[in-house]
């Protein structure tokens, strides 16, 4: 999956505030720049960029003349992610991965001023946790609810995004087609908007929650049966999750009617009616049967004193 989301952050420049640590969250992924605040880096005698607690040195900007690391480890770590603004001296990251978090120091020394430091505390977090990467599989019988939990509460700039694909095939975002979206929250305006889907499937019996944005089904369908993405987007990237769910079929469809509970008792009262009704028939055939035949003998005897 690709993050969909690129975003560069800028540090502010916040007054003549030198001692302060600036933290800096930023996403797997994305870059980030940290502002020396300075304007013009010609008058300025040096910048030395350094980076970790030991304060191992990253670039150096000595006049406007760039030098680059030379340490091995940390040429290697940041090999091709690092440039200098020519005119600030400000520092990017590009692409910047979770092993790059840590204190970030811009030492900087001018004529007029002295020395001065500016230090960021850059925090990266992983867009993929191991557990939202993970295809979480539900599975129930049908008529039962479901609810499919995002983990999160939903903040002022989350949008929040279900989408569904008919097939438990592929549960993966890029690979399936007919992706209906289903359900959306806007985290500013607490706006839901539900999608029954192609066909109505979902007719009635979707609902999203306003705090956390989790996607309630309240009477499953086996049709119901698929793939469920879930989107988060906030102000520092986009995060997914993937629900494979499957609704079992079942022979006992809802609540049993009126006729569903009387209807083997009626059965069996009446099979029974049948069966005493037939005996009762076979019976009577059999008497009149014999009476008839004692009748005929009566007739052949009365037949054979005649002759
Ligand atoms: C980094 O960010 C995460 C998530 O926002 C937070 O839990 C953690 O405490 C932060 N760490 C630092 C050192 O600021
Ligand atoms: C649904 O069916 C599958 C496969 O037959 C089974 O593993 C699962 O436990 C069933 N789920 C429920 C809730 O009965
Ligand atoms: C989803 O679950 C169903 C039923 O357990 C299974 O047949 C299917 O292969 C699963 N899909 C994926 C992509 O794992």
């Amino acid at each position: 999956m690709s993050i969909s989301l690129l975003l560069v952050l800028v540090s502010a420049c916040g007054g003549v505030d030198t001692g302060e640590v600036k933290v800096m969250s930023v996403m797997e992924g994305d870059s980030v720049t940290l502002n020396t605040c300075v304007n013009d880096v010609q008058k300025t005698s040096t910048i030395i960029w350094t980076y970790g607690p030991k304060k191992d040195v990253l670039a150096i900007m000595d006049k406007g003349s760039q030098t680059s690391i030379d340490e091995d480890v940390l040429a290697e770590m940041f090999r091709r992610r690092l440039k200098l603004d020519p005119q600030t001296g400000s520092l990017s990251i590009k692409n910047i991965r979770i092993g790059h978090s840590g204190l970030y120091t811009a030492e900087i020394t001018s004529n007029r001023e002295g020395t001065s430091e500016r230090v960021f505390n850059v925090n990266v977090t992983g867009v993929f946790d191991p557990e939202a990467d993970k295809l979480k599989s539900v599975s129930m019988n049908e008529g039962e609810p479901v609810t499919l939990k995002t983990g999160v509460t939903v903040k002022r700039d989350d949008l929040i995004l279900w989408k569904f694909v008919q097939s438990t095939k592929h549960c993966v975002y890029d690979a399936v087609h007919n992706i209906q979206r289903i359900a959306k929250l806007d985290g500013e305006t607490r706006e839901t908007s539900l999608d029954a889907g192609e066909d109505q499937i979902f007719s009635g019996c979707l609902s999203l929650n306003e705090q956390t944005g989790d996607l309630t089904i309240s009477i499953t369908k086996t049709k119901h049966t698929g793939c469920y993405f879930l989107q988060i987007n906030s102000n520092t990237g986009t995060r997914f999750r993937r629900f494979n769910v499957t609704v079992n079929a079942t022979t006992e469809r809802g609540p049993r009617t009126h006729w569903e509970v009387t209807g083997p008792v009626v059965l069996t009262a009446f099979v029974l009616v049948l069966i005493v009704m037939g005996l009762i028939i076979c019976w009577q055939k059999k008497r009149v049967q014999t009476t008839e035949a004692q009748s005929t003998d009566k007739d052949s005897e009365r037949a054979e004193l005649k002759s």
